[in-house]
Order: C-alpha cells, then structure tokens, then sequence
C-alpha cells in the first residue's frame, strides 16, 4: 500500500504541550508507527516544520529528533503549498493572530485549546475557517482519557439509570516559585498574558459536560486569586492577576447538576489529579485520568447517620474496578490521527472550531458569573 507525506506546520514546539504531546507523542509517534492508516488502508506520515520565536530552541529540538525543517518565519512556512496542516499550541494570547493566517493561507487548522481569550474571537475563527473552506479541529484530549472512555462506556451501557448529578476535583499544588520552582509557565498566573484557570480549565469541562452528559444551560462560578504573588523563571516575583482556583456550579440539560472545583492551590487527597464522581438513579461511578470505579444499587450500603459510632463500612471498599477491556493509546496521538483523517477523507470530527469556541463561552461566562455574583444562563451558539 502507499504512503505519502504530508506537511504539517507546528508553532509553539518549544513548549510543554506542544513539544512533549504533540510533538513527540502525536506526530513523531505516528510516523514511528508508519503513519496514519486510512480507510482505503493507505497510510500517511506526517513532516513536521516547526515553527517559533527561537532559532536556537528549534534547531536543538530539530537535531535532536532529526527534523530537517524549522524556521522563525511562519509566512514562509504557511506559503508552501506541501504544507496542509497549520497546528498552533502557543500561549493562548498568541493564538488568533496566526491561526487567522493561517486560515488565509488555505491552511485545514488545528488548535490547542482555548481557541481565543474571548467567545467573540473564538466565534470569528469557526466562521473564518467555514468561509475559506477549511478544516478545523481543536484539542479535547480529556475524551480520550481511559477513565473518561470507561465512564463513557458505562453511560452508553445504561449503567446510571437517570444521571442526576457530578461532581469533579481537579488540581493539585503548582508551587509559588520561591523555595520550590512552580511546574507551569508564569503566563498561566497573569490575566493580560491570557492566564487564569476558568480560561484554562473551563473550555476542558464544557467539552467534558457536552459529550458525557448534555449541553451546559448554566454556570455560577467563584473564581479566585488564592494566591497574590509568584515567582517567575527569571526569579522575579511578579502579581498573579489570574484566578488560580475556581468553584463552578453547571446546570445541565435533563435536569443533571454539576459542580466542578478547579484549583492550582489544592493538595491531593484522591487517587488522580482529576476526579468526576457521577450519581445516578441505578449506580455511581468515580472516573479518574485512568481508572473508573463503580457501585451499582444493588450493592449500595445502607448507612446510618451515628456521630457517637464509628464507620458502620469501609464505603471504599464495596466499589468495583471498571476493566479495561481495550488498549488505551495517547489521547492526543488518537485525535491526531482523527483530523488527519477529517483532512484527507473527510472523517467525522466533532471537535471543531464550533464546538472550540463553545468551550470559550462558558469560560466568558464563568467569569461573568464571578464578576457578577449570580448564575448566568449560557445562550445556544
Ligand atoms: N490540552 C491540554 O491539556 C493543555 C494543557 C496545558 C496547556 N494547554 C494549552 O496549550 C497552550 C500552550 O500551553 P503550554 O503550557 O504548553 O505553555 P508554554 O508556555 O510551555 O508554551 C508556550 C509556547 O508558545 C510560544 N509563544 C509564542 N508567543 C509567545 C509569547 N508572546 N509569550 C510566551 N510564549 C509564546 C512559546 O515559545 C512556547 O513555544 C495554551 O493555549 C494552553 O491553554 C493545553
């Protein structure tokens, strides 16, 4: 069968989503592999040009994994008609200014998301991509998480009986930066660098709520700056103008409740970094980024309310381990090989600019919420 190369310009490599995922587990993995298999049982390998602000940076990310093409010029990387792809996962404030040139380049886009720091951008791109005729995909890595895809499968087997509610725990402790170096980039802890966690977090969730359990019909969010003052790469303590925790309250259609805490200022008491606990009629589960556990009615303890006597069971004990029951690959690599697909033959792909600045507007909306103290009804898009 044949193999063809297609070209796929990369801007933001030098990051850590762009280089660790993208980069080398998506696009590196796949050509490992021998490319993307397409429904004719052709397959497709894919030529990285990477693209950034740092010659230096590139070159060493280019040696280092034998890549021959990078530049600082993303013109000239967008004039070469062997590139088909633009994939952009710089800062997110970055982001507008080139996936519009992109698309005026008559290149198919994908993006990391947030597609843009406001609906009113994120909306102009979807309509920008669908005026030039171009395919466009956004990053929903989460969906393909295998705890995700075992909870999925537990409503799509109609495990739950009528869902009534969710609970999610995201996050963990990102350090300060001044005894212990923080594990993100300072940006994310500056709003007029496009940080904060309702932009980062929230566009993640919606798409979450969206594909699991129904379209988002509300928010109430408290979004916080738990903490004032950080230290950047440099040394520098600088003022965290961002949010850093977020407690959000989503009413979802059917009725389904859901309350989501984000936080960069939590320790972890729970077996993941992220944690949805799902309450239905007929059973429960808890799915994390791997594992997903279930406890069905009929194996429901019945406890009693007794301050004066200890734990009447050990609750963790009588849940069930939901098996694997398939070999789960990278997330990102999956929906990777998913719009190259969209590209070459069309292939449903869901996770487009639409849905991307769906995401966006419950961000805009949580932060109204907060701004406002009250529940916002999120309008259709
Ligand atoms: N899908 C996910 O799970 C996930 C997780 C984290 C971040 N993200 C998204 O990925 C994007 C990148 O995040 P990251 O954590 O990799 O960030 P990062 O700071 O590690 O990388 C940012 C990249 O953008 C480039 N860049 C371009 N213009 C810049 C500017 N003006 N200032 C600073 N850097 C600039 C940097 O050189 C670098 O390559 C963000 O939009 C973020 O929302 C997605």
């Amino acid at each position: 069968m044949s193999v063809r190369t297609i070209g796929v310009v990369m801007n933001g490599v030098t990051g850590r989503m762009g280089y660790r995922q993208h980069l080398v587990r998506s696009v590196l993995a796949i050509n490992e592999q021998g490319g993307v298999t397409l429904s004719d049982g052709s397959r497709v390998k894919l030529k990285p040009v990477l693209v950034g602000r740092n010659a230096d940076k590139l070159a060493d990310i280019a040696s280092k994994h034998e890549i021959s093409d990078f530049t600082t010029d993303l013109d000239a990387a967008l004039a070469d008609d062997d590139n088909l792809i633009y994939f952009d996962a710089q800062v997110t404030s970055a982001r507008v200014k080139a996936v519009l040139k992109a698309i005026e380049a008559g290149k198919h886009i994908y993006a990391e998301k947030p597609t843009a720091e406001s609906t009113q951008e994120a909306i102009a791109l979807a309509e920008a991509a669908t005026a030039k005729g171009v395919k466009n995909g956004v990053v929903q890595d989460k969906l393909f998480l295998p705890g995700l895809l075992k909870l999925k499968r537990l409503i799509d087997g109609g495990f739950f009986g009528r869902i009534l509610s969710v609970r999610g725990e995201f996050g963990y402790w990102v350090f300060e930066g001044d005894w212990q170096e923080a594990q993100r980039p300072s940006w994310n802890y500056r709003t007029e660098d496009g940080g904060g966690i309702v932009l980062d977090m929230f566009p993640h969730w919606h798409y979450v709520m969206e594909n699991l359990f129904g379209r988002v019909q509300s928010v109430y969010a408290k979004a916080v700056t738990h903490i004032p003052a950080r230290v950047d790469e440099q040394g520098n303590t600088y003022q965290a103008t961002a949010d850093d925790a977020a407690y959000g309250i989503f009413e979802l259609e059917g009725g389904i409740v859901a309350q989501i805490n984000s936080s960069w200022t939590v320790r972890v008491n729970r077996d993941e970094l992220v944690e949805f606990q799902v309450d239905g009629t007929h059973g429960s589960a808890v799915a994390g980024l791997r594992n997903c556990r279930a406890q069905h009615r009929s194996a429901t303890p019945k406890p009693v309310w007794n301050p004066d006597l200890p734990a009447t069971a050990r609750f963790r004990d009588g849940w069930q381990e939901v098996p694997d029951n398939a070999e789960f690959d990278n997330g990102f690599k999956i929906q990777w090989e998913g719009f190259v697909r969209h590209v070459l033959e069309d292939a449903p792909f869901p996770n487009d600019f639409a849905s991307g600045a769906r995401g966006v507007q419950l961000a805009e909306m949580g932060l109204r919420s907060n701004a406002e103290g009250r529940r916002i009804e999120v309008p259709g898009l």
